[in-house]
């Protein structure tokens, strides 16, 4: 009732709300607003102190998700496009991980921006064989091992299926923005966030080869400790915090363009809104910390949970000089950073899940807080079954594949805490 009386005063209060929600019929609970029935406190007539200041809030906010951009209604289609780009690079992001547990990423030793189709005939498949045996790789892990041909062809498939997945990802990206573009369905507002995209996604190819090309240099094997050949970790790194990066704008722009919503937070939830930017800000620098696990190989020594290896603080931790290097290349300090990185994210979701289950949240913002909780705990719990199994290829890649589900969650809960757009959701029934 509080909430259906408020409801109608907002509307009285602001024209533009009031066309449009005769125009969608909406009311409080189509909106979703609504608190946890059995948490809420009744003091306040079930919105709790966050209700109570909701009147005096929402209308500063409002006006600004109200306001003249109108205009510029995006099509749902490019919505549903940009959708799909972000899954796209979701599969790919599966692919690189299983590409780089399976010791495949370098097995493919040159590198053209067309791509090269896959050998045909035994012939081709000796020649790309031999050119694999000159490279450190072959000659410290497998020469004299037994090596087949057909061992070749398996980790050869996965370096080739990433290459040309990235490719196929440029077509699915470029072609129908062309189109769009062509028939006028980009709007001014969106085109640099598109131009950019295409740039960091071409630009994404090249720093994939500038990855692998630092395992394959003879130099840069002789200064790895262990004399393991593999990439530099701050390479792998850098290459997959641009996959992140390609993954957060292109589901953050379709979710602005699915569901418009206004920059505004409505001030019972800018709190809520606060403390989400600081959870996706400690996810993110825990998914970089993870991918110095991955690029050290780290997750084959210490595997053991909650103690490494019988210490909290694991022997030869920040023991390299300069200081600055044990936070990337050291192997029980990267583990441990991560470890600590990862148990404060799992803390402080759950704190903040407690903490909203009395405030009175929009439908969809109480789902997105749940389903956060859900997968942060499951993540915590396949990167603890990840390390004590030493980092199988399934564990390792679900794994990898939580860290962006759990990141796309992060980011689908800041989308919903801000005010929907009411102004573009009137452009858009007025365009149908
Ligand atoms: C919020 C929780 C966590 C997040 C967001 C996260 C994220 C990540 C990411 C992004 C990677 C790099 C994956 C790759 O490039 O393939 C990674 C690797 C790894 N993480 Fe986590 N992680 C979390 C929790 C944990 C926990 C609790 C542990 C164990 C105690 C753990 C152990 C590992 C290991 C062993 C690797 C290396 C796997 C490999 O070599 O592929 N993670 N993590």
């Amino acid at each position: 009732m509080a909430i259906a009386s408020h409801f109608s005063r907002l509307c009285k209060n602001y024209p533009t709300l009031r066309l449009c929600s005769r125009h969608l019929a909406l009311t409080p609970a189509r909106l979703g607003f609504r608190a946890r029935s059995t948490l809420a406190a009744p003091s306040t007539g079930g919105l709790g102190r966050a209700g109570s200041t909701l009147s005096q809030a929402i209308p500063s906010q409002v006006p600004s998700a109200t306001a003249a951009t109108a205009a510029e209604p995006t099509p749902r289609i490019v919505g549903w496009w940009l959708l799909g780009c972000s899954a796209s690079v979701f599969a790919m992001v599966v692919v690189g991980g299983i590409t780089r547990l399976t010791r495949s990423g370098l097995s493919m030793t040159d590198w053209q921006p067309q791509g090269k189709a896959m050998p045909r005939g035994e012939d081709e498949w000796e020649v790309e064989f031999e050119r694999y045996k000159q490279f450190p790789e072959y000659q410290r892990l497998y020469a004299g091992t037994g090596m087949t041909l057909d061992d070749f062809k398996n980790i050869f498939f996965w370096e080739w299926t990433h290459r040309m997945a990235g490719r196929a990802i440029g077509l699915i990206f470029g072609v129908p923005l062309a189109a769009f573009a062509v028939f006028g369905k980009i709007p001014r507002s969106l085109a640099p966030t598109l131009c950019g995209l295409l740039l960091l996604g071409g630009s994404q190819g090249l720093v994939g080869w500038w990855m692998v090309k630092s395992g394959l240099e003879q130099d840069k094997i002789d200064e790895i400790a262990d004399g393991v050949p593999r990439v530099s970790p701050y390479r792998l790194a850098t290459h997959l915090t641009c996959a992140f990066t390609l993954f957060t704008i292109l589901l953050h722009t379709a979710l602005g363009v699915l569901q418009p919503r206004a920059d505004a937070t409505a001030a019972p939830l800018r709190q809520v809104h606060g403390r989400m930017r600081l959870l996706a800000t400690l996810v993110g620098v825990t998914a970089v910390s993870g991918a110095f696990v991955a690029g050290m190989q780290a997750g084959l020594a210490f595997n053991t949970f909650p103690l490494m290896e019988g210490q909290i603080i694991p022997r030869g931790y920040m023991e390299l000089e300069p200081l600055y290097r044990n936070f990337f290349e050291s192997v029980p300090s990267v583990q441990l950073h991560h470890r600590a990185l990862a148990l404060t994210t799992l803390a402080s979701v759950t704190a903040f899940w407690a903490s909203v289950q009395r405030t009175p949240l929009p439908a969809q913002l109480r789902l997105a807080t749940d389903a956060l909780l859900v997968v942060a705990w499951s993540q915590v719990g396949l990167g603890v079954a990840t390390l004590l199994n030493a980092v199988p290829v399934h564990l390792g890649s679900a794994h990898q594949a939580g860290a962006l589900t759990l990141f796309s969650l992060v980011l689908f809960t800041l989308h919903s805490c801000r005010v929907p757009h009411a102004g573009r959701l009137l452009a858009r029934i007025s365009t149908k």
